[in-house]
């Protein structure tokens, strides 16, 4: 059932091959200092970098740089952000990136103006901000985690061993994103087919709950569709403009709160995907995929109806002849055989998880409760195993 919501998405898309020229007028709606963020130095190969700068010195506006977001940016860079944005008294935050440049933005953004530590207060205590928040806008280079278009923040402390996500509230979520596909254009396979798993399992992640029969789930079944048939295309000609162009659209809606509407929605794979990053710093795509498999074969007799229906609905597989359990491992082979095909099925192991990391991933694995299963902390044990 749909039940009692609100719905509501502040952020201002501009879409497809033009959306940087909407930069200018975006701009005009900000003061004069804008911090900009990037990561590793991928926009100045690109050359994307000197028409930001370009379009930014343009509008009359002074920008003081803020390089080196890392992919699982830490808490460490997140008070450096803190204490320069504060500094130079930024009137915008301008993300010019893939998920991490972005979520880092976000946390910087309600960081500069908070007198406690940012990681205690809004990561260990997951306290909502109370002080002033700078506005944030993003231009998206890499697809896949909704970043652009959500309230999220994913912040990685190394020392502690752990990697948090703080779901932020509107006033967080970006106040305008340029979407232009031809920007990921460039973004190497192993990112991109990373990005392609991370949406899938955000719709996944959302779908595999509750059992309603409700738009949410016919659009994430639309959704993931679409994205199996795109990835397929991008995969095969990366500069494939309508696969690149769908992927993108699809992982804003994958995660934007649209598809979550009237779901409990579980995240259980996440979890578990970000206990494996805090300790490995592997790409975020990649830890999902390693785990997802083995995840969903162990809750699937929890929800063999919604497992079975993800097999019909989203694989095509016919149901003649089969009990509906056959049915159900059926849709989760055609998932696996379709990470193969575009390269992203890899194990913990390549992902640098050894045995002696394992006890560490399960204590920093939140359990979530709006899936098909609770998890226990021996399950957990096991999903790793039979992922290693
Ligand atoms: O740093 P640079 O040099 O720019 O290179 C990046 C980075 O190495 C490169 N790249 C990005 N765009 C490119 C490009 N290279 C060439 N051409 C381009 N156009 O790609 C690498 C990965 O970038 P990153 O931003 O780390 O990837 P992604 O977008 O997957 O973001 C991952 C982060 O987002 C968090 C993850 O946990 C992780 O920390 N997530 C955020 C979510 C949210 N806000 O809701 C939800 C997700 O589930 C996820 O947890
Ligand atoms: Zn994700």
């Amino acid at each position: 059932m749909l039940g009692n919501f609100t719905f509501s998405i502040p952020t201002r898309v501009h879409f497809g091959d033009k959306a940087l020229d909407s930069l200018k007028d975006e701009l005009a709606r900000f003061g004069e200092t804008v911090l900009l963020t990037y990561g590793g130095g991928s926009i100045k190969k690109t050359g994307l970098y000197d028409r930001i700068v370009g379009i930014l010195t343009d509008a009359g506006k002074e920008i003081v740089e803020l390089p080196g977001v890392m992919p699982n940016p830490t808490a460490d860079k997140l008070r450096e952000g803190a204490k320069l944005a504060r500094e130079v008294s930024a009137d915008l935050i301008l993300a010019v990136g893939g998920g991490s440049v972005i979520d880092y933005s976000k946390a910087v953004s309600v960081s500069a103006w908070c007198d406690e530590d940012p990681w205690d207060k809004y990561y260990l205590r997951m306290e909502d901000p109370d002080n002033k928040i700078i506005p944030v806008g993003s231009v998206l280079t890499m697809v896949g985690t909704g970043s652009e278009m959500n309230g999220g923040a994913v912040i990685t402390n190394p020392e502690q061993k752990l990697k948090i996500g703080h779901v932020f509230g509107d006033e967080v979520f970006p106040k305008f994103s340029i979407l232009d596909p031809v920007l990921t254009f460039t973004v190497p396979e192993r990112q991109m087919v990373a990005g392609i798993f991370d949406m899938f399992n955000h719709i996944t992640e959302q779908y595999f709950s509750g059992d309603d029969d409700n738009t949410s789930d016919y659009l994430a079944e639309g959704l993931m569709r679409n994205v199996i048939v795109s990835g397929r295309h991008a995969v095969k000609d990366p500069e494939n403009y309508e696969a690149r162009s769908n992927l993108m659209w699809d992982a804003s809606l994958a995660l934007n709160t649209l598809i979550a509407l009237g779901k409990s929605t579980d995240w259980e794979v996440h979890m578990i995907g970000q206990a494996v990053g805090a300790l490995t710093d592997a790409t975020h795509g990649l830890t999902l995929a390693a785990v997802a498999p083995a995840y969903y074969r162990l809750i699937m007799p929890f929800g063999l109806e919604r497992f079975k229906r993800f097999a019909e609905h989203v694989w095509d597989v016919d149901p003649a002849g089969k009990t509906d359990k056959e049915v159900a491992e059926e849709g989760i082979r055609r998932m696996e055989e379709w990470m193969q095909e575009i390269g992203v099925a890899k194990n913990l192991t390549e992902l640098g998880v050894t045995e002696d990391m394992l006890d560490d991933i399960v204590k920093g694995t939140f359990i979530m409760e709006g899936g098909y299963h609770v998890l226990t902390k021996d399950e957990i044990l096991d999903v790793l195993k039979a992922s290693m």
